[in-house]
């Protein structure tokens, strides 16, 4: 068994694009600016957008957090929106997801310009990868891409089961393990609450990649020998004996799963520091798309 060490390989690419950076400034060009908009108080949430910030600091770039009250309103929200779609110093943004239950999380993916989507949750550059069109690809499922191309994981004529199927990793990633390119050419299944048999499924998959939520969910007895297993999960649990009083559980029972797997990413470690990693490389393609 081998781990896809996620925190090492972004480190890697957060060192390559610090070079970039460094290029950029020496031809005179302007620093990549990445700005992220969290609304309310989630504890998650805020630790992943201030990852976020801290890695552009990293990497060298400009960053712009803006911290709104949960009570904001849509119009609000939509307003700070606009403004950041048209602020010509901002390469590109995000807004942080969960939002709270009044606001429309697609009225607000939709008003971003799809030139600054970073995120790549905006259905224009959503349809454009549906094409294998240029666009920004979705920050978590470009970070998998990117750890089983640096860790050559053969994906073409292989067998791989997608495990949950949202919006933001889910349901883009098993398209781009479909598609006709280096890493893709797989045989997918998407499977979801609704799947019947899900274990003789994932029994038969060469790569299983695991993104519902849901703790430890993938066991042992649901895999074959030398699957490669990528967990997207990652769920804060009481821990008492932790400084912060959490751990982190990913959506596989490590230790019994490793054990059978050729390849497996860790939580923390893993996904995490790869979608970091990608949303950076997204911020650097805005610059080469204006
Ligand atoms: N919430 C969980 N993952 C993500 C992500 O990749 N981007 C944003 N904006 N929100 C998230």
């Amino acid at each position: 068994m081998e781990l896809l060490d996620g925190k090492k390989t972004s480190n890697d690419i957060k060192e390559e694009i610090a070079q970039k950076v460094i290029e950029l400034k020496n031809q005179g060009k302007k620093t990549p600016h990445l700005a992220a908009v969290i609304v309310g108080e989630n504890g998650a949430s805020l630790t992943y957008v201030n990852a976020k910030v801290k890695a552009c600091e990293k990497v060298g770039f400009e960053s712009t957090l803006i911290k709104l009250p949960t009570s904001v309103t849509e119009d609000e929200l939509l307003a700070k929106i606009t403004e950041l779609n048209t602020n010509e110093d901002i390469d590109g943004f995000i807004v942080q997801l969960p939002l709270p239950d009044h606001i429309d999380e697609h009225k607000v993916t939709l008003a971003i310009d799809p030139m600054k989507d970073v995120d790549g949750f905006h259905p224009e550059n959503l349809g454009r990868m549906m094409l294998n069109l240029p666009c920004f690809l979705p920050a978590t499922p470009a970070g998998i891409l990117e750890l089983l191309d640096r860790y050559n994981i053969e994906t073409s004529g292989k067998d791989c089961v997608v495990i949950g199927r949202s919006h933001i990793v889910g349901s883009p990633m098993s398209v781009l393990m479909a598609r006709n390119t280096k890493i893709g050419n797989c045989t997918v299944t998407l499977t979801h609450s609704r799947t019947q048999n899900l274990k003789e499924i994932t029994k038969r998959a060469d790569i299983v990649i695991v993104a519902l939520g849901k703790s430890e969910f993938l066991t042992a007895d649901m895999v074959k020998e030398g699957v490669v297993v990528v967990d997207v999960g990652i769920t804060r649990v009481k821990d008492e004996s932790k400084k912060s009083g959490f751990k982190l559980l990913g959506d596989v029972k490590f230790d019994e799963v490793a054990a059978k797997s050729s390849y497996i990413t860790p939580v923390p470690g893993g996904v995490g520091p790869m979608t970091i990693a990608s949303l950076m490389l997204n911020t650097l393609q805005a610059i080469d798309m204006k």
